[in-house]
This record gives C-alpha cells, structure tokens and sequence, in this order.
C-alpha cells in the first residue's frame, strides 16, 4: 500500500470508546517491548507516530491508526512483562481479548515476536486462542538486524517450531532498524486489507 495518509486517530481502553466508522483492520500483538509500536511506524515511514520506548509496558491502551482514510492498523499493549503488577496484566489481558472477539473488521492479528528469542507459553498462548476464533495470523520475527547472517536459519526454524507453524505458513523477518522485510509485510496486508 501507498500510504498517502496516516493520522493517529484515539486511544481506548474499553469497548464503547472503539471507532465505529467501519473500516477493515489490522492489529499487531506480541510481548511487551518486542518492537510493536516500532513495526508500525516503519510500515507508515512515519517515526514517532507510534509511541516506543526503551521500556517495556509503553503502549498501555488500544491505539487505532487511519491510513488513506481507508483501513486501520491498530496497536496493542504488550504482554508478558514481569515487572508489571498482577491487576495490570489481567486488566491489559482482559482489554486485549475484549478487542480481539469484538471488532467485525478485524481482517488479521500481526504476532510479533524477537527474532532472537524463543517464544514464550504467553505467545503459545495469543496463537491458539487465535487459531481457536479462526483470525487470520501473521507471524513476524523482528530485530533481524541484532542476528548474525549465521545465525538466522536456526532463529527462524527455533520460532516456526515452538509456534508449531505449518512449513507452508509464512514467516516474515523483519527489521525496524533497517527497513528489511517492510516490502513482503505490505504485500500480505495489502491482500487482507484492500477489497
Ligand atoms: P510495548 O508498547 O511496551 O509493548 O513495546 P513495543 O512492542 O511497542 O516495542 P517498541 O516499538 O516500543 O520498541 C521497544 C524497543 O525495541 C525500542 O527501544 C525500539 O527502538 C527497539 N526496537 C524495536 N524494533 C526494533 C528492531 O527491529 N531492531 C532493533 N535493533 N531495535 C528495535
Ligand atoms: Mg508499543
């Protein structure tokens, strides 16, 4: 997608204050600090518009994001930190659930995960509950660019098998830093969020 426009447009921690102007959409999940809000910007070309930060719990609402006036990427708070309080996690859980089994335009859900971590019983976790309410999933390994060429083929193979993905599911490497795999991210959206 071109993207001619990209405007934040609210913030909401609960149901009633979701956009109603139907548009399809797109969010993007995975443990906090994993590089979701980067990720975002670096489709848009747009630093900053995403707020990021160093430390993780960053992004603690559902953020929603209006391209071309068109289609949405929305950005979710990161589970899985420990330092986070137990009401917090279950109340980031709870939003984060909320917003998956609601949204009727929802086209697809983004998992992010770090290209040089195994993934956690958390990301096992946000997988089968996806694959249980049938949402599309796009799997994505970022922070390439901390790996080794050498070491990437047995990252990605470590990610794909603890994900238990299909060999013919694709999974996307990515980069915030450097831009790789912004391109191949695109053509899959492009496919789930254009009519
Ligand atoms: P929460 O909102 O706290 O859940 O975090 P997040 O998943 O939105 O992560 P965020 O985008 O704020 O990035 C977390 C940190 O990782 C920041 O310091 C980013 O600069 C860094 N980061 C994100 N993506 C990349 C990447 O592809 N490569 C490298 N080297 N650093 C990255
Ligand atoms: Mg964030």
């Amino acid at each position: 997608m071109k993207v001619l426009s990209a405007e934040f447009l609210l913030s909401a921690v609960s149901a009633e204050h979701y956009p109603r102007h139907p548009m399809p959409e797109v969010a993007f999940a995975g443990r906090s600090n994993v590089g979701k809000s980067s990720l975002i910007n670096t489709l848009l070309l747009h630093k900053g518009l995403a707020k990021t930060s160093s430390t993780p719990g960053k992004t603690q609402a559902i953020n929603f994001f209006v391209i071309n006036q068109r289609c949405m990427l929305v950005d979710l708070p990161g589970y899985g930190y420990a330092k986070v309080p137990q009401h917090v996690k279950a109340s980031w859980g709870k939003m984060i659930e909320t917003y998956l089994q609601q949204r009727a335009w929802l086209r697809a859900v983004v998992h992010i995960v770090d290209v040089r971590h195994e993934p956690t019983p958390l990301d096992q976790q946000l997988r089968d509950w996806l694959l249980h309410y049938g949402i599309e999933i796009v799997t994505v390994a970022t922070k390439a660019d901390k790996l080794k060429r050498s070491q990437r083929a047995k990252q990605v193979s470590t990610v794909r098998r603890v994900l238990e993905m299909a060999p013919e599911e694709p999974l996307y490497l990515f980069s915030s830093l450097n831009r790789e795999g912004r391109q191949p991210l695109w053509s899959r959206l492009d496919e789930l969020l254009l009519p």
